[in-house]
């Protein structure tokens, strides 16, 4: 694919709807011209999307270049995600119930992701490495045995691996799983009118947030009488200063990873279906040595989807980027989707090179102490995936997507027909 080419810097206006709305290519095109010459610009602030009324007008910094996301990510001390992560504003309340230490700063942040940590080590993955290429095994078989020769990508497949995953890892009893997979969907989605079913936003996130937090709590209860080899009984049995966490801690923390850990996988799932559509070649490359080239491939199905858009910072104090000073207390957003397309990072950012290595990008966030929890459990997941796929369906083909509106926040496939 060839590079954009840039229209007028002064177009954009990052924070808007309209901006969200224009076609990627305009957009990619955008944030070309500002890795180019503007490589920190300040934006006024977002528009309300979701209705919330009490607007934080403050303008914010866009930092776009993959050097600079990296720095950022990395000085926690200077670039705080206590004051919040998400690009636009929602209610208080909601943040809480549903950010967890995605949106605290040390020493809490480094207390509470402690506690789960263990859980999520490249050497734990490895562990259950095993059941994710037998559930692999099963979502694929399935499909492929429906019979139908195709269908929607997302609902036959790219759904169906992360949420096994997670809810055999947190101990979700069969029956919730669906209902917690459909309540997650609807924080990440619910700007876009499909998700509404005639419900003001802000209300359905509310449900949504009302299922996942029962769906929590009623299982904090059951683990606590009745202990399991799960992440659920870990929470519930946990210390943090001597004392144990409260069901709203932990279904806030509930909430974090059923977002973070279906939403983010199925994305990637889709969009790297579609990728290696639209590049024969590289198909081909992949699937000549399948198992040793998984692993490369699946660093550039992540940089390639980049499902996570942006994470936001607050600055501690005044900081100089680019010649000029951010002021202590403004807001910074991290576009991890331009720092993937860098020029400066990545030779020929938009070719789609399964060969492509070494791949720094930054679909996991920039490092630093956020640095995604998931990642190892998330690549396990994608090569299990695909290696599966591509053997049992090497011809599968997918459409073009249907994306969610989800201005600046999640890369999300709602639909994609394939066939094979
Ligand atoms: C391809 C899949 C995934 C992508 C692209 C992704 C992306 C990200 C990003 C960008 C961050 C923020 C990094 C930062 O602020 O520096 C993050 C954080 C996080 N992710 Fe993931 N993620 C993925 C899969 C998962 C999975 C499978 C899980 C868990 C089951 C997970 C759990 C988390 C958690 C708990 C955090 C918060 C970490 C913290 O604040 O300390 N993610 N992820």
């Amino acid at each position: 694919m060839e590079p954009p080419s840039a229209p007028p810097v002064e177009d954009h206006r990052l924070g808007t709807a309209d901006f969200w709305q224009r076609p990627a290519e305009e957009r990619d095109e955008v944030f070309a011209r500002l890795r180019a010459e503007q490589p920190l610009s300040r934006h006024p602030a977002p528009d309300d999307m979701l209705g919330i009324g009490e607007r934080d007008e403050r303008p914010f910094w866009a930092v776009v270049r993959h050097d600079d996301i990296r720095r950022v990510s990395r000085d926690p001390r200077t670039f705080r995600s206590g004051a919040g992560v998400l690009f636009g504003d929602a209610p208080p309340q909601m943040l809480e119930a549903s950010m967890s230490f995605l949106a605290m700063d040390a020493p809490r942040h480094t207390k509470l992701r402690g506690l789960v940590s263990a859980a999520f080590t490249p050497r734990q993955i490895a562990r259950i490495e095993e059941g994710i290429h037998a559930n692999a095994r099963r979502v694929v078989s399935e499909a492929a045995e429906g019979g139908s020769g195709g269908g929607d990508f997302v609902e036959l497949i790219a759904k169906r691996l992360p949420l096994l995953t997670i809810s055999e890892m947190v101990g979700v009893p069969e029956a919730d799983r669906e209902r917690v997979v459909e309540a997650a969907d609807v924080l990440v989605t619910a700007l876009d009118e499909d998700t509404w079913e005639g419900i003001p936003p802000l209300q359905k996130m509310g449900q949504a947030l009302w299922t996942l937090t029962e769906t929590s709590t009623q299982l904090a209860a059951e683990r606590e009488h009745d202990p399991r080899d799960d992440l659920m009984t870990a929470l519930v049995q946990a210390e943090v200063d001597g004392d144990r966490l409260t069901h709203a801690e932990i279904a806030a923390f509930f909430v974090l990873l059923a977002v973070a850990g279906n939403d983010t996988t199925r994305h990637t799932t889709s969009h790297a279906l579609r990728a290696l559509t639209t590049n024969p070649g590289q198909r081909a490359l992949l699937i000549e040595d399948l198992d040793a080239r998984l692993p490369t491939a699946v660093e550039e199905f992540i940089r390639w989807a980049t499902p996570v858009l942006t994470f936001r910072r607050t600055t501690t104090t005044a900081v100089e980027l680019h010649g000029v000073e951010i002021p202590a207390d403004e807001k910074v957003l991290l576009f991890y989707h331009s720092g993937n397309r860098d020029e400066r990072a990545f030779a020929d950012p938009w070719r789609f090179d399964v060969t492509r290595d070494p791949n720094h990008h930054l679909g996991f966030g920039g490092g630093g102490p956020h640095y995604c929890l998931g990642a190892s459990l998330a690549r396990t997941q994608l090569r299990a995936l695909f290696g599966e796929l591509l053997r049992t369906l090497p011809g599968i083909e997918a459409g073009e997507p249907t994306l969610y509106r989800t201005p600046g926040f999640i890369h999300a496939v709602k639909t994609m027909e394939c066939v094979w």
